[in-house]
């Protein structure tokens, strides 16, 4: 697949709210790696999980799947039979490029694709379920029954990937991890200029939290244990475990 690098903030824009379209969709590759630390690490450790949790005759969710990368890393690392990855996401510019991706490679196991709002979306028989980088675009009031449905349409010993953007309660510390990550973008090309455009246009679009409010509400909804594995700067991922 040939994807375009991200300079979609490089010249002076109107502010508007960030959105998943066409112009994000031939970048998001770029971006992604460009933007968020950590990504590749988690992806890597979403394939191993899938071979540790997923059993046969089971279903593995991709919410919020962009171009396809969490279902494809499930995909490599599912060694057991009859499984379904069911990777949903709301866009159709980025589906319709995922559907690309899929089809770049051989599966053992299935990837169906779902245009659907994630909200809508019903789980069920889920040996593995993951968020990456999703549930900070879902609105506030809406995350708890969001999780609460996951965690009843999952199997017992299954496994859910959270992984987010985080805000601290300390504002210095807030302040500091906040700069480092502007430093990790600086250190990728990305211009002052590109980072306070995009840092505006996601402002009311991602509504991050603390890493408190993640794992105590998972605990709420039910999960047996739910801890952080990986922190870089203001980006965290979490395992939780039915
Ligand atoms: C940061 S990207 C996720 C990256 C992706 N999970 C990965 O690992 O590469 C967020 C994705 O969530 C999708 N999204 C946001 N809100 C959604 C919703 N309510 N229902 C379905 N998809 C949603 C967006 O279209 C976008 O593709």
């Amino acid at each position: 697949m040939n994807t375009k690098s991200d300079t979609l903030f490089s010249a002076p824009v109107k502010s508007t709210p960030f959105q998943f379209d066409k112009s994000v969709a031939e970048v998001f590759p770029d971006m992604i790696k460009r933007s968020v630390p950590g990504y590749d690490i988690i992806i890597k450790q979403i394939e191993k999980l899938a071979g540790q949790f997923v059993k046969n005759n089971t279903n593995c969710f991709d919410l919020g799947c962009s171009l396809g990368a969490a279902s494809l890393a499930m995909s490599k690392g599912i060694h057991q039979d009859d499984c379904k990855i069911i990777a949903v996401d709301n866009s159709e510019a980025m589906l319709g490029r995922c559907q690309q991706h899929i089809n770049a490679f051989k599966h053992s196991t299935p990837v169906e694709l779902h245009l659907a709002d994630i909200l809508d979306m019903p789980v069920e028989n889920a040996a593995m379920v993951v968020l990456n980088f999703t549930l900070q675009f879902i609105q506030n009031e809406k995350r708890s029954a969001l999780l609460s449905r996951i965690y009843e349409g999952m199997n017992p010993g299954g496994v859910l990937l959270l992984s987010e953007k985080i805000i601290f309660k300390n504002p210095t510390i807030n302040r500091l991890l906040t700069n480092l990550h502007h430093d990790f973008k600086k250190e990728n090309g990305y211009s002052d200029l590109e980072i306070s455009q995009k840092r505006n246009a996601l402002e009311n679009v991602l509504t991050p939290e603390t890493l408190d409010n993640h794992l105590t509400r998972l605990n709420r909804v039910g999960f047996s244990t739910a801890t952080c594995w990986l922190q870089q700067f203001n980006f965290i991922s979490i395992i939780a475990i039915k």
